[in-house]
């Protein structure tokens, strides 16, 4: 049986560290939150992180299914896959670049994710290979692109934005992450860094930001902890922010209600 999905979704960004991960993840329990059948994809098949994020303990591994299919693992209401589910954690994966590619492949159309409504694919950092090969082999309704207001990650940014307009996927708008510290001791705004850069670069491209969230040790512990914020602390704010952006990403994509089959995406290393 191939699996059917109405929207893939990449959460991008040039540069690493900045939360994508952590922000997948929120997301897509966010989207399941309202109702819709979500898919997560793991595709940061060197540095995967979902395993932890999502709090799979190592002992459970996916199944395999008609001998064809693997199982995704189900955990917070998502379907989960990543190269962590199969290697264990701490295992390295030291691959050249086309093998990465069809590890990643075979993930995307090898597990049995049945029909969603939005698979998101969590990016690895850069604008390589990977982000090249996924945004014009598969058919992605549109990139959310991540960023922290400094200007070193904002040029990466860019470079993430420029890489998928070249290949005419959508820009479903911006996450700013980091953007403000709230001291939890007096309450004292700082701008770590730097302010407004998200914005700016949403009036540079014309494009819409999706969300602002704040610097918050929470969001680091719960999501060190396996449980990511929208479960742990769904009445925050920062759990407000995230569902105010998976419903702005409903909205954009609402005129499109059917499923399609997966694309065949072949990966060669030309
Ligand atoms: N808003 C935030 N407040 C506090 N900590 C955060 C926030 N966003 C992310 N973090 C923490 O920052 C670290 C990096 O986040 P994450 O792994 O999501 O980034 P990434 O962009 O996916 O990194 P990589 O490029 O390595 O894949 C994690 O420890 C995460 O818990
Ligand atoms: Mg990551």
């Amino acid at each position: 049986m191939i699996s059917s999905v109405k929207h893939i979704i990449a959460v991008a960004s040039g540069k690493g560290g900045v939360g994508k991960s952590t922000i997948a993840i929120n997301l897509a329990i966010a989207l399941s939150k309202l109702g819709q059948e979500v898919g997560l994809l793991d595709a940061d098949i060197y540095g995967p992180s979902q395993q932890r994020m999502l709090g799979v303990s190592d002992d459970i591994q996916p199944e395999q299914k008609d001998g064809k299919y693997i199982s995704p693992i189900l955990a917070h209401g998502i379907k989960a896959m990543s190269i962590g589910f199969l290697s264990g954690q701490g295992v390295p994966m030291i691959w050249r670049g086309p093998m990465a590619g069809s590890a990643l492949t075979q993930m995307l159309e090898q597990t049995f994710w049945g029909d969603l409504d939005y698979l998101l694919v969590d990016m690895p950092p850069g604008t390589g290979d990977i982000q090249l090969t996924l945004s014009q082999k598969t058919s992605l309704s549109g990139a959310v692109i991540v960023t922290t207001p400094q200007d070193i990650a904002l040029l990466d940014a860019k470079k993430g934005i420029e890489m998928f307009r070249k290949v005419n996927v959508p820009i479903l708008g911006i996450i700013e992450n980091m953007a403000v510290h709230v001291c939890a001791e007096c309450g004292y705004r700082e701008h770590v860094f730097g302010s407004d850069g998200g914005k700016k670069l949403s009036l540079d491209y014309k494009v819409r930001t999706l969300a602002s969230l704040p610097l918050d040790i929470r969001i680091r512990e719960e999501s060190d902890s396996g449980s990511p914020v929208v479960i742990s602390l769904p009445d925050s704010e920062v759990s407000q922010c995230f569902e105010a952006a998976a419903n702005e990403i409903l909205e954009a994509l609402k005129t499109k209600t059917e499923r399609v089959d997966f694309p065949e995406i072949k990966i060669s290393e030309d």
